[in-house]
């Protein structure tokens, strides 16, 4: 074999070779422990001394030289290699990062805080409720008889609770219908004056429309005193309404009507601050917007509290209403929609 060719031969291989593996299996090939150096060197024992000597010397330097070849061209990748992947994974940190959108309040938490504000400057504490109410304090304690609609299935959340007809009223759990549970709950523990406002949530198994919601929140009002009048309502009604729809030519009236917990009990009216009360779509063409229920507090619902000799008046809103007439939302359902086009208006 001519040393010279098999040089060539290697050094040609060695041109073409692109990658480690490449290079591995050439050495593998050649310069191996079966290679093909190895093959001749061990071929060499029939020829004579002299011979032997210089194709020893030959092979020898071929393999020194090979070794050095086949090395440098490892580094070589090698170094391209590393260079490739450094530049594909290069991570440039002074980049400006991805912007964290700030989040806003809610505008049902929105209206829920102005109220709390408004009613804390006109002298009322701000106190909570439980949601999971048991039926006295929601229904019973606040002057509801046995048989009140109020009190049926497709009205009222009940929990579960096995066979609910021997357990007490203050064991039967429900989901609470309005805020009016709280009014019984601070009676019986507080003496007045009371003067208390209430936001919450309150759920009403009913089907929903663009003005009704299985879940809104409420605020109530109560006041507990001696000679409260409706005088004092009205009073504390129109500086509330005018306050929290920022106009002073607010104006209320108040209609006969019936809640079981107060005696009088008035639903009242808000001057349409659309139209001014020119008459409009939101109003109807009446220039007046049916807004909240209010009363004097039934005289059964103090002594079911353990409380006598007191006067107290109370009213009840939806936040979620008074939050669409404030900002023209036309359908209470945008509030729980979690859409973003409405959610970021406010
Ligand atoms: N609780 C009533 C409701 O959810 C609203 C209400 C009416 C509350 C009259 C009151 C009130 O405190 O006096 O429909």
């Amino acid at each position: 074999m001519n040393i010279e060719n098999l040089k060539k031969e290697i050094l040609e291989k060695l041109e073409k070779s692109v990658n480690l593996k490449d290079l591995e299996l050439l050495e593998k090939d050649y310069l191996g422990k079966k290679g093909i150096i190895r093959n001749i060197s061990s071929s060499m024992k029939d020829l004579d001394v002299q011979a032997k000597k210089e194709l020893g010397i030959k092979l020898n330097e071929l393999n020194v030289f090979l070794e050095e070849k086949i090395d440098k061209k490892k580094k070589a990748i090698k170094t391209s290699e590393t260079k490739e992947r450094e530049e594909k994974e290069f991570l440039d940190i002074t980049l400006p990062g991805d912007k964290v959108e700030r989040g806003h309040i809610h505008p049902l938490s929105l209206a829920k805080k102005e109220l709390e504000d408004i009613f804390t400057f006109l002298g009322f504490s701000v106190v909570e409720g439980p949601e999971v109410e048991d039926e006295w304090h929601n229904f019973d304690a606040l002057n509801f008889p046995l048989d009140h609609p109020a009190r049926e299935m497709q009205d009222t959340f009940f929990i579960k609770q096995g066979n609910r007809a021997n357990l007490s009223q203050k064991e039967k759990f429900i989901l609470r219908t309005h805020t009016s549970n709280v009014q019984t709950r601070y009676m019986e523990t507080h003496k007045p004056p009371i003067k208390i406002a209430v936001p919450g949530r309150v759920f009403r198994s009913e089907a929903t429309d663009a003005r009704h919601e299985v879940c809104f929140y409420q605020i109530e009002g109560l006041y507990v005193d001696k000679n409260v009048s409706v005088a004092n309502l009205k009073g504390i009604l129109l500086r509330f309404l005018q306050e929290y729809f920022k106009d002073k030519n607010v104006k209320i009236r108040l209609r006969p009507s019936f809640f079981p917990f107060v005696e009088p009990g008035f639903e009242v009216d808000m001057s349409c601050t659309v139209c001014n009360q020119k008459g409009c779509s939101v109003c109807s063409g009446e220039g007046w917007l049916e807004i909240l229920g209010a009363g004097m507090v039934h005289q059964n619902v103090f002594s079911s509290c353990g409380l006598k000799d007191v006067t107290g008046f109370a009213f009840g809103v939806s936040v979620d209403r008074l939050a669409m007439m404030k900002y023209k939302i036309d359908n209470i359902r945008w509030f729980h929609s979690g859409d973003l086009r409405f959610l970021k208006q406010f």
